[in-house]
This record gives C-alpha cells, structure tokens and sequence, in this order.
C-alpha cells in the first residue's frame, strides 16, 4: 500500500508557486492577489478560510479576508461580489460556502466574474470544465487529479466509482474522471443517496473517491483488493482526548481498507492540503490570464 501524501504535494506545490511568485517580484510584477469572503461564524468554515489566508502568506501572494455577520442579507453579499469585481487589485476570490440560510448560493455564485472564480463555481466555468475547455477547475476534484497524476496512478480504462454528488467535489469529479486525458479515460459511476446495493458498485471499483461526509463509511467489505481509495471526508467528531474536543474523521475506515488498498489517501493529510494548494495554482492562474 503507497500513502498518497496530500501534505508532502501540497507543500511541493506550494513551494514551485513561491518561486514563481518570486520571479514575478523580481520583475517588478503585481503578485497574485486572493480575497475569501465568509459570512457568519461557523467554526470549519473560518479554519478553512484562515489556513487558505495562511497559504497566501507562505508563498509570498496578498490576501484579503472579508468577514460579514450571520445576518448578512443577499443583497449586502451581492453588493460585496460586485464590490471585488470591479477591484482590479483582486486576481480571485472565492465565498465561503455554505452560506446561511437567507442567502441563495447560486444567484451568489451566478454574481461572481468568472474571471475571478478561482473555486470554478460559477456555472460558466462549470460548463467549461463539462466541455474539456480551460478553465478553473473546482480546488478539491483538481487536487485529487494533481495527487494521481505526481503518483503516477493508472486512471485509464478504470472503473472509478465516486461517492457523492455534491456541486463542489462529486459531481465535478465524476465530470473530470471520465474526460479524455490523463488523469482522466475512466469508466465513472457516480453514486448517491438513491443508490441500491452501494457495496456491489463500489467492490467493483479500481478507483473510489467518497465524498459523502459520513465517518467510516467505506468498509473493508466494500472495497476489492488494489484499488485505489480517495478520501474526501473531513467530519468533525466528539472527542474529549483531543485539546480541540474534536479530531477530523474521513469516510473510510482507514485502519481496515488501508490492508486491500494500493494506494490510499489518510485524513487528515490527503485531500484537505491538496485543496488549498489548488487554490493557489487557480490565483496564480488568474494573475497569469490578467497579465
Ligand atoms: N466549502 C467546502 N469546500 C469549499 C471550497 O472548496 N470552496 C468554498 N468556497 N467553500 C467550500
């Protein structure tokens, strides 16, 4: 079994975009620029946002952090987008989600330049991807090809069965794993809460990606031997031994599918660097498409 060490890449990739960040400088050229907005007060979301911030810092890009009360109306937010879309020190931003109930996420979304989606939500740029044209791909599903690809994983011809269909990470990557390309040529099965007998379909899959947030949900029984596992699940659970109260789980039960597996990614170090180093690479990409 090869660990498919999300924290080693991320850090690998981080660094290949602080040096570019340097040569920029070095030619008196405007660094990358990233603004996250987040509205309300919820405990992961405001990690994430503040380790996003953090990546910035590290390789040398400006960061702006706009943070709006829980009683955020959607035309304050609205008002807020438009705001960052005319700010042409602004390279990219993205929102948050998810976003408190008030707020319609895809109007949101539908507001947001596409030029400066670097989350590749807005549906322009959902659509580009659909259609194999360049474009922002969602951070989480560009990750996990980025983590296949500099690990060489076979994705051609495979049977990749993906667990979850969420806007941001299972339906994109369904989309992703069956283009044409590398890493991509799979035979994709995009599974949900409808699915009947899961653990048929999944113990036929050479590749699994779960995202589905749900703790230990891919058991050793549902998986063949040598495939390979993507974990995407990032649940906070309940823990009294831990000084935060809480340790991050994934879907997979780690200790038991990590025996059949060929390759497997842990939680936490996997998938979750991977995301916001993508990120990263979409700022700098839009900085680059600026230029
Ligand atoms: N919430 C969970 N994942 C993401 C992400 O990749 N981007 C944004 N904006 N919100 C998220």
């Amino acid at each position: 079994m090869i660990l498919l060490d999300g924290k080693k890449v991320s850090n690998d990739i981080k660094n290949e975009i602080a040096e570019q960040v340097k040569k920029m400088k070095a030619n008196g050229e405007k660094v990358p620029h990233l603004a996250a907005i987040i509205v309300g007060n919820d405990g992961a979301s405001l990690t994430y946002v503040a380790s996003k911030v953090k990546a910035c810092e590290r390789v040398g890009f400006e960061s702006t952090m706009v943070r709006l009360s829980n009683t955020t109306s959607q035309v304050e937010l609205l008002d807020k987008i438009k705001e960052l879309n005319e700010n042409p020190d602004i390279d990219g931003f993205i929102i948050q989600l998810p976003l408190p109930k008030q707020i319609d996420t895809q109007k949101v979304l539908l507001a947001v330049n596409p030029d400066k989606d670097v989350d590749g939500f807005h549906p322009m740029n959902f659509g580009k991807m659909a259609l194999d044209m360049s474009t922002f791909i969602p951070a989480t599903p560009f990750g996990i090809l980025e983590l296949l690809d500099r690990y060489g994983v076979d994705t051609q011809g495979k049977h990749t069965v993906v667990i979850g269909r969420s806007h941001i990470v299972g339906r994109p990557m369904s989309i992703l794993m069956g283009r044409k390309g590398f890493p991509g040529n799979s035979t994709v099965t995009l599974t949900h809460s409808h699915t009947k007998n899961i653990t048929q379909i999944t113990s036929q899959a050479d590749i699994i990606i779960s995202a589905l947030g749900v703790p230990n949900f891919l058991k050793a029984e549902m998986v063949k031997d040598d495939a390979v596992i993507i974990d995407v699940g990032i649940t906070r659970v309940p823990d009294d031994t831990t000084e935060k109260g809480y340790r991050i789980t994934g879907d997979v039960d780690f200790e038991n599918v990590s025996k059949k597996a060929s390759y497997i990614t842990p939680v936490p170090g996997g998938v979750g660097p991977m995301t916001i180093a993508m990120l990263l690479k979409n700022t700098l990409l839009a900085r680059e498409r600026q230029m």
